[in-house]
């Protein structure tokens, strides 16, 4: 079996490799086995691989016999094949993810140790034999679904489903502004998104967006455009209530959906693609009582790992009743040959890809 490693002095995805390994025919009584059934290729899999969050997340064993490694990619969702005697509460063909990823998930199988009194290394997301949830939407379960369900829940709590509020967000293409527009509709809260201009296909991505439920899908140029600002974007609020705007550039993307917020509004950032440090004027803050928060979602369940659950289990509920998708990424299938090539040729794609496990 196969599982896409890297090593002491990875410094990018050239360097990753493929480690076979045995998959135990039993497991121990502290032990669950998984079979992976997918799992994406989100930017941070690769920020990790390059180094830019410093120190890589421990090796880890693949199996009792082979050595330890570093494991790729830190989402998937994965069925139970075997359950060691003294574990509770699974089956064999439940459905479950990882609750943390520095365990790795590119990789056909999973052994995971449950350590006597230590924290629960599983989230069941569906029972064996239950329908509703799809293998695309488990693998892509943890991280971007709750990070845009905390975005639009977190800082206000008193939307009005009067039509009249609104979010304003810069990447607006990503699959978490993708999330985050369909929470806010479920809301009735009204979505402005801010995208990257010129493309050759802009008019598509902008009916994409707009068919999941965003209200208005502006270019960065116009964002940043004070005439743009002070008149057409007057005429898209229409008078409504700026209440939240999210950013994940940081520089003059999110200097602009500032000057956006109404007062009493509150700017969130989430990412900081371009780089660049946020300025903004300090009058403008001060006379319209306008605040600024970090938002990171590993920080928050490390501080209340109850906030993590319960808004899984939200998202769940939500895809469970048909109000959810998953946001258009290119979908590859492993059944055999080189695991490694089918991952690298989504990477060089630049795209959005979610790798399913057909030979499992
Ligand atoms: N804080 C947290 O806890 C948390 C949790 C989840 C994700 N994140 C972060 O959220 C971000 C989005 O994640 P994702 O998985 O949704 O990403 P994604 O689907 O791959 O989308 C990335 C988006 O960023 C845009 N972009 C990248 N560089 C840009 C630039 N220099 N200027 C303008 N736009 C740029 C891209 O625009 P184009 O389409 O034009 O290329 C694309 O729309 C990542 O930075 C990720 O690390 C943070």
């Amino acid at each position: 079996m196969s599982a896409i490693t890297y090593g002491d002095h990875t410094k990018d995805v050239e360097d990753l490799e493929v480690t076979k390994f045995t998959v135990p025919s039993a497991v121990e009584s502290n032990q669950i086995l998984l079979k992976t059934l997918a799992t994406p290729i989100n930017p941070s899999d690769l920020l990790l691989i390059r180094g830019v969050y410093g120190a890589f997340p421990p090796k880890v064993k693949l199996s009792e016999t082979d050595p330890v490694v570093h494991v790729a990619g830190n989402e998937g969702v994965f069925e139970v094949t075997k359950v060691g005697k003294n574990i509770k509460g699974y089956s064999e063909g439940d459905w479950v993810i990882l609750t943390s990823g520095r365990l790795g998930t590119w990789r056909t199988h999973v052994l995971v140790d449950y350590p006597e009194g230590g924290p629960e290394p599983l989230f069941k997301v569906k029972s064996a034999g239950e329908g509703g949830l799809k293998k695309i939407e488990g693998a892509t379960l943890s991280v971007n679904p709750p990070t845009a369900y905390q975005l639009v829940h977190n800082y206000v709590k008193d939307w009005n489903s009067d039509g009249k509020d609104w979010i304003v967000q810069n990447a607006g293409g990503s699959h978490v502004a993708q999330f985050l527009t369909q929470f806010a509709r479920l809301l009735n809260v009204n979505v402005l998104s801010v995208i990257r201009g010129g493309k050759p296909n802009h008019d598509e991505i902008v009916s994409e967006l707009k068919s999941l439920g965003a209200t208005a899908v502006i270019t960065e140029e116009q964002a940043q455009s004070e005439q743009f600002r002070n008149n057409e974007l007057k005429s898209i609020f229409n008078g409504g209530n700026v209440r939240l705007a999210i950013n994940c550039l940081g520089g003059a993307s999110a200097t602009a959906l500032f000057l956006m917020l109404s007062p009493d509004g509150a700017m969130v950032t989430y990412g900081a693609l371009t780089n660049d440090p946020i300025t903004y004027p300090s009058r403008w803050q001060q006379y319209n009582n306008l605040t600024t928060h970090g938002y990171f979602l590993t920080g928050n369940t490390k501080r209340n790992p109850q906030s993590k659950i319960d808004t899984l289990n939200a998202v769940i509920k939500l895809y469970k009743s048909g109000k959810l998708q998953v946001p258009p990424a290119t979908l590859l299938e492993f059944k055999d040959g080189n695991l490694l090539d089918l991952y690298l040729q989504v990477i060089k794609s630049g795209k959005k890809g979610i790798v399913k496990y057909e030979s499992n």
